[in-house]
């Protein structure tokens, strides 16, 4: 095994500690002896040097711009996968046989109805509520529904946990939209497509037929196959956190929602439209590139810029021509994506962006799909959750079955006062 020799142990001598290797990507320190070995613990807020858990689900090369799941480019399972095949390949590790994939459709599309009690639930809401914020609420209430299949260590609950999850978290999303707008819910349909059925409970009304588009289907499709996992980020590691201590699943998935929603994570999409309305014309962007780059500013150009990749983001590359095939069936005006696209243009010919290796990320057009399918803005982020929450179980079910799992417990650095005594409230000043 290959060691990383590092001085300063308790007695001032060089420390040697195991380097751990995977199939792909940079080899890990491990440090899980560190501080019995020298008294440190290791410093990286934010998590920029540190690998959380060991994980065969998701691959990313943040230089190169390659993203695989279980080892297939993400380019290719856009391109020729649908959504729930790349879930199944996320959740079980290998693409499924036709009979396989059929009885997953099957079980998914016979766990879409929620209890029917859940329908109360919403009206405790607001009707102008954030639907990511019904969304927090709801996913943690399945937690008291579904009392059957709870026992997280028993591998047929976990899976019956994770397959009510993905299928109902489209009927969530939707009801969230339904509720929000005065419209009746609109139960699921078991002869639809996932995105299908995803659509039909979004815009349906009872007093017409609604046809779905099988371009916008393939396009919701493609959103959901695109934003399914993407391994240790924010809401990813939200939820395994959750989950270590043994946590009801469901509650687990409504903690990563709510990481989900801020601006810097699942909440950008939602701010890429609004900054694009907000640029209004072509003249204008280049005084939004300089407000960016001014550091006094605290205006980002949303959509731009990743933690892991320091190159074009493959899933932005397939969003952009998802979006450009939307809007030409739509036949929608196309200003915002051409505002986007000479943005896009200039800020990757700009010394700024250039030195700091910021590219155009996946929200920077999916926000402009959802816009032409008529999926409102405070929507976005709601979509995303739904894609991702296959990752998330998926991820949590690795957790769960890896032998060395433990709860996760960060410890820090202390910057606060030494022992004190307590001073009496007449004698503070
Ligand atoms: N516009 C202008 N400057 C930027 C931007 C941006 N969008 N992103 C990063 N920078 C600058 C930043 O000011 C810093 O400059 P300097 O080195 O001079 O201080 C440098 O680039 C590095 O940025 P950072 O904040 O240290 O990078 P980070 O890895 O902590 O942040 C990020 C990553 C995604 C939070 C950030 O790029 C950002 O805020 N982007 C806009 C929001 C966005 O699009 N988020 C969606 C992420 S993709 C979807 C998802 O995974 O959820």
């Amino acid at each position: 095994m290959t060691k990383f020799s590092l001085s300063g142990n308790k007695s001032g001598e060089n420390i040697e500690l195991p380097v751990l290797s995977g199939t792909l990507g940079p080899s890990v320190i491990d440090v899980r002896n560190l501080y019995a070995q020298t008294g440190h613990f290791t410093y990286d807020p934010g998590f920029t040097a540190t690998g959380s858990c060991a994980s065969s689900i998701t691959y990313i090369d943040g230089e190169e711009g390659v993203l695989l799941h279980r080892g297939y480019p993400i380019e290719e399972l856009a391109e020729k996968s649908d959504f729930l095949e790349v879930s199944y390949l996320l959740l079980n590790g290998e693409l499924p046989t036709s009979s396989e994939k059929e009885k997953f459709e099957y079980t998914i599309t016979h766990h879409t109805m929620v209890h029917e009690q859940i329908n109360y639930l919403y009206r405790g809401f607001r009707r102008d509520a954030h639907p990511m914020a019904v969304m927090i609420g709801v996913v943690g209430a399945l937690a008291a529904f579904y009392h059957d299949a709870t026992d997280i260590q028993d591998p047929y609950h976990r899976m019956i946990a994770s397959h009510r999850l993905l299928a109902k978290m489209p009927t969530i999303a939707a009801m969230a939209y339904k509720y929000n707008v005065g419209q009746p819910f609109v139960y699921p349909r078991n002869d639809l497509t996932y995105a299908e059925n995803f659509l039909h409970m979004m815009f349906a009304v009872p007093c017409e037929d609604y046809e779905i588009s099988p371009v916008q289907a393939r396009a919701m499709d493609r959103i959901l196959i695109l934003h399914a996992d993407h391994e240790q980020n924010a809401s990813t590691s939200t939820v395994r956190l959750a989950g270590s201590s043994g946590a009801n699943p469901y509650a687990c998935i409504a903690a990563g929602i709510a990481t989900l929603w801020g601006p810097a994570h699942g909440g950008a999409n939602e701010a890429v439209v609004q900054m694009l309305e907000q640029i209004g014309s072509k003249e204008n962007i280049s005084e939004f590139v300089k407000k960016a780059k001014d550091k006094d500013d605290p205006f980002r150009l949303m959509g731009f810029g990743h933690r892991v990749y320091k190159n074009y983001d493959p899933r932005a590359k397939v969003m952009r021509q998802t979006c450009h095939e939307v809007l030409e069936d739509l036949g929608i005006d196309n200003t915002m994506l051409d505002i986007a696209m000479e943005l896009e243009k200039i800020a990757l010919e700009d010394e700024y962006f250039v030195n700091r290796k910021l590219y155009p990320n996946v929200d920077f057009y999916s926000g402009l799909i959802l816009s032409a399918m008529g999926i409102p803005t405070h929507l976005f982020t709601v979509i995303f959750a739904i894609a991702r929450t296959v990752g998330w179980v998926a991820q949590w079910k690795e957790m769960i079955e890896d032998p060395e799992q433990k709860i996760g417990r960060p410890r820090q650095l202390y910057t606060g006062p030494s022992s004190r005594p307590y001073i009496p409230i007449e004698k503070r000043s």
